[in-house]
């Protein structure tokens, strides 16, 4: 597997269960990207692409936004070295044009910094919407005057044509909540009781072994 999504759903019902704010459970689930993202890299997994907000969840109240996105500054500044000592590629793929400005300029600098870096990519989905994606990535071929076909839409998405192989969503939910619309097209998809601040680095390999059964056809009869 070269590419897997994680839809971290959960962070509030984890907070309420332990009785504190929803903010303390946005907290902690941030602090556990870092974590599971070295356990992809460890077992030869090397992007994985988080979902932490959706474009929907922007109707969210403000300080729960803001402190979202005060989370998201906070621990690109916290990994920056780590991301550069390792060489990884940090992206944040989503509309970003609302943030502060003091939040862009860490986000375009950790892309800057890590932008020659190939083998291993995190990519942090934030105000992230498949829908805006597919539109985005339209309006872009229309403004170069690009011809309209199906690998130019896939090449021009945020994550260019580097689709996951595997989407994983914690927090109990099936569906997709507008993640990926495009890209999920063939992604396997597997759904976890597990609240997001609870998921862990076994949990990972636990996931791998299940996707190293299936088998992946892409339409076809037999996978060659
Ligand atoms: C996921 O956790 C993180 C975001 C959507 C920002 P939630 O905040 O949706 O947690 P639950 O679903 O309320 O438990
Ligand atoms: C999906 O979680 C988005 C993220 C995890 C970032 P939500 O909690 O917003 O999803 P819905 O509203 O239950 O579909
Ligand atoms: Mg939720």
């Amino acid at each position: 597997m070269k590419h897997i999504a994680f839809i971290m759903d959960g962070n509030g019902r984890w907070a309420d269960n332990h009785g504190k704010t929803r903010q303390f459970g946005h907290e902690k689930g941030s602090e556990n990207v870092y974590d599971i993202f070295l356990s992809c890299i460890n077992l030869n997994i090397n992007t994985a692409t988080f979902f932490a907000m959706s474009s929907e969840n922007m109707n969210r109240p403000k300080e729960e936004t803001e402190f979202i996105s005060i989370l998201l500054n906070n621990s690109i500044k916290r990994h920056l070295p780590d991301l550069i000592e390792n060489k990884i590629k940090f992206k944040v793929i989503g509309d970003t044009s609302h943030l502060s400005s003091t939040i862009l300029e860490t986000i375009s600098h950790a892309e800057h910094l890590t932008s020659k870096y190939e083998r291993y990519k995190l990519n942090i989905a934030y105000n992230y919407g498949g829908k805006w994606d597919i539109l985005n990535s339209i309006h872009t071929l229309l403004k170069n005057n690009v011809e309209i076909s199906l690998d130019n839409i896939s090449s021009h998405l945020s994550t260019g044509s580097d689709f996951p192989d595997l989407i994983v969503r914690t927090g109990g939910y099936k569906r997709l909540s507008n993640f990926m619309l495009w890209q999920a097209a063939y992604s396997e998809l597997i759904f976890l009781d597990t609240l997001w601040p609870e998921f862990s680095s076994d949990d990972v390999s636990g996931i791998l072994d299940n996707y190293r059964s299936i088998k992946r056809k892409f339409g076809k009869l037999i996978n060659d």
